[in-house]
């Protein structure tokens, strides 16, 4: 933890730092644009990741645009597989990784799930890039340390986004009774409000499929448990099995109970659906759901408001989304001009403005961004950093796939929170090991 919780500490210091160093990495220069140059072959490049449609799309599509500008001899080849945190995207890539038949470029995250790969030999270090392309300062300094292993470093963040986010219809509070600008101070007055919801006929939360319900999960383990002990969930100091585990979970439990039975079969989009449309109160998602609400011309504080899971406040769960160099990729020299876009102040700026995300660069003016954003900037820079488990931050893809495993399980009404805690301990096993 002590390595994550100094973030905002150093934040401050690299946004002092920036003053003088930005600025050098937005141009095309020489990165061999439409041919073989040195560095491979840059007529194109092949960039998958899951924004394949919606308002995931459109983030996309900011880029896109920037590189069209940035690299006007490479051609963007979209080979974007839809689906939720990756869901189905993630599952192509290892097919795809295994027979030596890589994109040329993927989205992953940084943290733990990056060291799948790099384990597995498949992503190249591309620390020379963060010189070339002038990163090393523009990045928080403890983000360069959670990327760097043995003195490499295997990918280049695009963004920071964050889990615990609980999305509110104040119209649907409203009727309740609730006072929607005023959130609940911990998850137990969350739930009293809950119940309130759910006397007026309408869901009080809404969830999607397996990972939006791991995404609960870990938001309401952190509300329990506080950050010390959400941590120690992922390097095996809090013990699974324990009384505190089993507390959250039946809390967990009931909210899932509360929650659309239609879960299983929705990703997050059309599961944040009945919020907007004032059928349900409240929904936890990461705040690509800003996105969402964008795209549909729904402003906030008057359509919807949002607060830190109750029980989170002062905390920030991360996720960064982060791109690769893989092993053998056919235009390396696209890659590193994808690269160069992705952590651009200028693909930053346009990426993060549509996306929902801030930007991983520290010299981007907060000001520049929409309200949402500045407010995560500040967040993020003042509050106790964790890291996300559905996305990648916390533990391996096989972790948090067991977790996902267990929780539909249980949403399913396959086992009950005794066994759902059983198969949490078997699923996180290997991280005390
Ligand atoms: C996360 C990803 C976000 C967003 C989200 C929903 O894993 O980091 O950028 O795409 O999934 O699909």
């Amino acid at each position: 933890m002590g390595r994550l919780s100094a973030l905002a500490v150093v934040l401050s210091g690299a946004l002092v730092l920036s003053a003088c160093g930005g600025g050098d990495s937005g141009g095309s220069g020489g990165s061999g644009d439409g041919g073989s140059a040195e560095g491979g072959d840059a007529s194109e490049v092949q960039v998958m990741t899951w924004w394949a449609q919606g308002s995931e799309k459109a983030g996309l599509d900011a880029l896109v645009e920037v590189f069209g500008e940035q690299h006007p001899d490479t051609e963007f080849i979209n080979a974007a597989l839809a689906g939720g945190a990756g869901s189905q995207a993630k599952q192509k890539l290892q097919a795809d990784l295994q027979a030596g038949n890589p994109p040329d470029t993927f989205q992953a995250h940084t943290g733990a799930e990056l060291q799948d790969y790099i384990d597995a030999g498949q992503i190249e270090d591309v620390s020379g890039l963060y010189d070339e392309f002038g990163l090393t300062d523009v990045f928080p300094e403890s983000l360069i340390e959670q990327l760097t292993v043995d003195d490499q470093i295997y990918s280049i963040p695009s963004n920071v986004h964050r889990s615990n986010m609980v999305w509110v219809n104040p119209a649907v509070l409203e009727e309740a009774g609730i006072d929607p600008e005023t959130p609940p101070e911990d998850l137990d007055a969350w739930m009293a409000d809950m119940e309130k919801v759910e006397a007026i006929g309408k869901t009080p939360v809404t969830l999607g499929m397996d990972w939006t319900q791991t995404q609960l999960l870990e938001n309401v383990l952190l509300s329990e448990l506080g950050p010390e002990a959400y941590n120690g969930l992922w390097d095996g100091s809090t013990d699974w099995a324990g009384d505190d585990v089993n507390t959250a979970l039946t809390k967990w439990a009931q909210i899932v109970e509360w929650s659309n039975t239609d879960r299983d079969g929705l990703d997050w989009e059309p599961a944040l659906q009945p919020v907007m449309a004032g059928d349900a109160a409240y929904n936890v998602m990461g705040d690509w759901a800003v996105a969402a609400y964008d795209a549909q011309d729904m402003t906030a504080p008057e359509d919807y408001t949002y607060w830190p899971v109750p029980g989170t406040d002062g905390v920030f769960n991360y996720l960064a989304d982060s791109f690769t160099m893989p092993v053998g990729a056919a235009h390396a020299g696209g890659t590193k001009a994808w690269l160069e876009t992705i952590s651009s102040s200028e693909g930053q700026l346009a990426f993060n403005t549509v996306k929902g995300s801030i930007p991983a660069r520290t010299d981007i003016d907060a000001a520049e961004f929409p309200e949402y954003q500045q407010s995560a900037m500040e967040d993020f820079e003042n509050d106790t950093i964790v890291s996300s488990l559905a996305h990648g931050a916390a533990a391996p893809v096989a972790v948090s796939t067991a977790v996902n495993q267990a929780v539909v399980k249980f949403s399913q009404g396959a086992s009950d929170v005794d066994t759902l805690q059983q198969e949490l301990v078997a699923a996180t096993e290997s991280l005390s090991q």
